[in-house]
């Protein structure tokens, strides 16, 4: 069930799903209009489901119907919480392309425990955001043990291509409008309990100054989804420690303390690029402020992308990413985890990600319940599954 489907990463991920659908699964799009609604089932050739948000009787009967949702009906902050609970209630498997760790922190608060109980997945963060960050990390994990050496710290420099949504715009607005600040600023806020306190957690706090990588010999600037990504990450780690991750084994975190520092950065130049990376960084930070201001948001809203726009289709098509994650060990050679993703990020790459973790959890892959995160859920499942796309690929060097 595809709910959010009239919407703009909602529109692709219902005809990725008519494209890769196996033969014989059911599959509807839904949505709070009738006619549009009904129009996209006509085309891909699906069920279509009429349900609102606002109406708990609607959002019943679409969980109860179906063995898993998919979300892309955001901000996740306002339209999520009632979505969650409806799977939770009817024992539905869930995910969706949140990014807001206020919306994570909710659906984990209320509804984790149960969630496990049951052994109904909930998945939030099932696209560009983070699922290429648990990725990168899953694989650095798999990779030391095997090569019998201690991961240190890992980070991930992207090079991006793309455009932005308007639900997008929609979702950071706000989170600067209503998230809160002290949340937002921890590092752990989406961890099980840590034995990290105080200035310890505080240290590993989000970069926010360019570093020289090593791996490609130029400065990069802090990267602008990191700390959302990192968050996720944490949880997947911290739940790994204790053995709460059901498709990552504890013994992949031998010797990864919660200590382990995770970062991402982005390329901004070809060259070494100190002046670009600050430039860069120093874009960011005004960016960011600007849109911790009243009048900047009124200005984002009245001229960047409204909701239901997003990039053109050239743009879609000749999107890219690369991701490079050089792994730090303390006794051996470090290596090197390579992702490349076609397509625009915030929308060929995150449905190619969604629909993916959709088939895996109608599939039956996933090993537990509870809120976990999509590698926490579906492990090698969902590495697997991605480089099969032929349009995610994931490789370790060095
Ligand atoms: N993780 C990632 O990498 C990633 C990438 C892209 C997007 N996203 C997130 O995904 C979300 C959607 O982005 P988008 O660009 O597709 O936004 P969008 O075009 O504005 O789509 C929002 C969808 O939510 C639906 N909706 C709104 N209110 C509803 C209600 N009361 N009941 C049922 N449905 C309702 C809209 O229906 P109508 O058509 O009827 O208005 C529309 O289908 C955003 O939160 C964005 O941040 C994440």
């Amino acid at each position: 069930m595809l709910l959010g489907a009239t919407g703009f990463a909602g529109g692709h991920a219902a005809a990725r799903l008519a494209e890769v659908a196996p033969d014989g699964l059911r599959w509807a799009v839904a949505g709070r209009r009738a006619a549009a609604v009904e129009a996209l089932a006509k085309r891909h050739g699906c069920g279509a489901v009429v349900a609102d948000v606002g109406d708990p009787s609607s959002l019943a009967g679409l969980a109860e119907s179906a063995r898993v949702v998919l979300s892309t009906a955001g901000p996740f902050a306002t339209l999520g919480p009632p979505v969650v609970e409806a799977c939770v209630a009817s024992q539905t498997h869930y995910a969706d392309l949140t990014g807001e760790v206020p919306f994570m922190r909710e659906i984990i608060d209320r509804h984790h425990l149960r969630a496990k109980e049951q052994g109904t997945a909930i998945l939030p963060a099932a696209g560009f955001d983070s699922v290429p960050a648990e990725v990168a990390v899953w694989t650095a994990m798999q990779e030391a043990r095997r090569r019998g050496v201690r991961l240190e710290s890992a980070r991930t420099v992207y090079r991006l291509r793309g455009g932005l949504n308007g639900g997008t715009l929609a979702s950071a607005i706000g989170i600067l409008e209503h998230g809160d600040r002290k949340l937002l600023a921890d590092p752990f806020s989406l961890a099980p309990d840590s034995a990290l306190v105080g200035e310890e957690r505080l240290a590993l706090g989000d970069p926010a100054r360019p570093v020289f990588d090593p791996t490609g010999g130029r400065y990069v600037a802090p990267f602008f989804m990191g700390a959302i990504n990192r968050r996720v990450v944490r949880r997947m780690i911290e739940l790994a420690r204790v053995g709460k991750a059901p498709a990552v084994p504890a013994v992949l975190c031998d010797g990864l303390g919660p200590w382990f520092r995770y970062d991402e950065f982005q390329a901004v130049s070809k060259g070494r690029g100190w002046l670009a990376a600050w430039g860069m960084t120093a874009l960011l930070g005004a960016g960011a402020g600007l849109l911790s201001t009243g009048v900047g948001r009124r200005l984002a809203k009245r001229f960047g992308p409204a909701p239901g726009e997003g990039p053109s289709e050239e743009v879609l098509r000749q999107g890219l990413t690369r991701g490079v994650t050089t792994c730090f060990v303390e006794d051996g050679e470090n290596f090197v985890v390579r992702q490349e993703m076609q397509g625009d990020p915030g929308n060929t790459a995150t449905v190619r990600i969604l629909v993916e973790v959709g088939l895996a959890l109608a599939a039956g892959e996933a090993k537990g319940g509870g809120v976990l995160t999509p590698v926490s859920a579906l492990g090698e499942r969902l590495v697997e599954r991605l480089k099969a796309t032929g349009g995610h690929s994931i490789e370790v060097q060095g």
